[in-house]
């Protein structure tokens, strides 16, 4: 049952009208490609009124998969002049082109439950060849991306983060020299008010890191190694830690046993690792500089993944409750990826205050499964709230409820049809 049919139809409408054959774009206009972790949230969407094309967004998404096991960010089916930085940019050599980065790993967490969804059958044939694909990309995490050894998700560029501008990543974009950048168009602004996006500098910045993965040939070791960005990403270590669990009940139902052995040490050191990230001070799980090893301090909406990963101690959990208290007290909408008041804040800012409602359902979900319904219920009513007040946008302000970003959005749509619209 839907809280309000015109809205569950016009959902429906977008996904169908963004949808570009096998693949969805996140919205018209400023997203004209297919995007990682959008096209796993708009695959829950899809399976409210057609599974079968849910499951072929990600057979599309891992499609392209690399051959060592990424998944990319950005794949580009087809031309298009409104979008920087493009396929000849990255030049990642590769059918179809791809950008050289990848995404939140939230792929195994839907598959499990399109898969539970139809009956969870052990011999179904997608989610077998998805579960593969699956595994290759968390062992490429694994390989690449945990240089400490800690079970934690290093990103070699904020793009990687899924929060592109999120002031977390401000102090070590600040070191990254741009003097040999050169002249750029961007596309962005051109789609969108320029105070929603980022500066100019910061721009800057996130294509001289692409230029050094260009330079290095795409080789995720030496990337891996040398880049000038690399940070602990709070948000994808807690989303690729509840995705090996989720990976791990499709490799138990399977009978995949080295497979679910190699698992569930990951997630047992995850699980340990994770507090690498705590920060005393600020209450919360931030993420960190693995070359400064420096806290960001920020408590941002990511922080409260935490209990979608199942992780933090009794006492731990009770700070981040009572930060949600705190911002829940200061924002008018729940949940904004940054808190008022902390530096950089900008409630109409690209991932430096506006609410996001994927990050906001994970959070959710994880709320509910740990025992705090309310909190989950809360969030919920007011995401809906948004898509009632301002339509369908990319993001919206937590102040006054406004839509920013892009508007028709995939992936808000999605989140109306199978979460918060229900
Ligand atoms: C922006 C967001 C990113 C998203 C993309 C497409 O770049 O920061 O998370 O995947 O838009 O919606």
């Amino acid at each position: 049952m839907s809280r309000n049919p015109d809205l569950e139809r016009q959902a429906r409408e977008i996904l169908i009208r963004n949808d570009r054959g096998g693949y969805t774009v996140p919205t018209h206009g400023l997203y004209p490609f297919q995007w990682n972790w959008d096209s796993a949230f708009v695959a829950l969407g899809f399976a409210t009124f057609d599974r079968d094309r849910a499951w072929r967004e990600i057979e599309t998404l891992v499609s392209a998969q690399w051959a060592d096991g990424m998944i990319p960010h950005i794949i580009f089916h087809q031309q298009d002049e409104g979008y920087f930085p493009g396929p000849e940019v990255w030049a990642t050599g590769r059918t179809p082109p791809t950008s050289g980065i990848t995404q939140p790993p939230v792929l195994a967490t839907i598959l499990r439950q399109l898969w539970e969804a139809e009956g969870a059958d052990p011999a179904c044939p997608r989610m077998r060849a998805l579960y593969r694909a699956c595994l290759a990309s968390h062992r490429w995490f694994h390989t690449f991306r945990d240089p400490l050894g800690n079970g934690l998700v290093m990103v070699t560029h904020n793009w990687e983060t899924g929060r592109d501008n999120s002031s977390e990543w401000d102090d070590a974009l600040a070191r990254v020299d741009t003097a040999a950048v050169g002249p750029y168009q961007r596309r962005d602004t051109g789609h969108v008010d320029a105070a929603m996006r980022p500066r100019q500098e910061e721009y800057d910045r996130y294509v001289a890191i692409l230029q050094f993965g260009r330079e290095c040939g795409w080789d995720h070791a030496a990337i891996a190694d040398r880049g000038p960005f690399r940070m602990i990403d709070v948000g994808m270590s807690m989303m690729l830690l509840r995705a090996n669990r989720d990976l791990l009940a499709l490799a138990e139902a399977q009978g995949d046993y080295e497979a679910a052995g190699e698992l569930r040490a990951r997630i047992a050191l995850s699980e340990r690792g994770m507090d690498w990230l705590w920060n005393e001070e600020a209450g919360a799980y931030c993420s960190r500089d693995v070359i400064t090893g420096e806290s960001s301090g920020l408590v941002t909406n990511a922080s409260f993944l935490a209990f979608y990963a199942g992780v933090g101690s009794e006492a731990q959990r009770a700070r981040l409750i009572a930060a949600l208290e705190r911002i829940a007290g200061s924002a008018r909408y729940l949940l904004p990826s940054l808190e008022a008041g902390s530096r950089a804040y900008d409630h109409r800012r690209y991932w430096r205050g506006p609410v996001w409602l994927v990050v906001s359902y994970m959070v959710a979900e994880g709320l509910a499964q740990q025992g705090h319904a309310d909190w989950a219920e809360r969030i919920r009513e007011d995401s809906a709230r948004l898509i009632e007040t301002a339509g369908f946008y990319e993001s919206f302000s937590p102040e006054t409820g406004e839509g920013s970003g892009g508007p028709d959005f995939s992936w808000t749509a999605a989140m109306w049809l199978a979460w918060c619209g229900r």
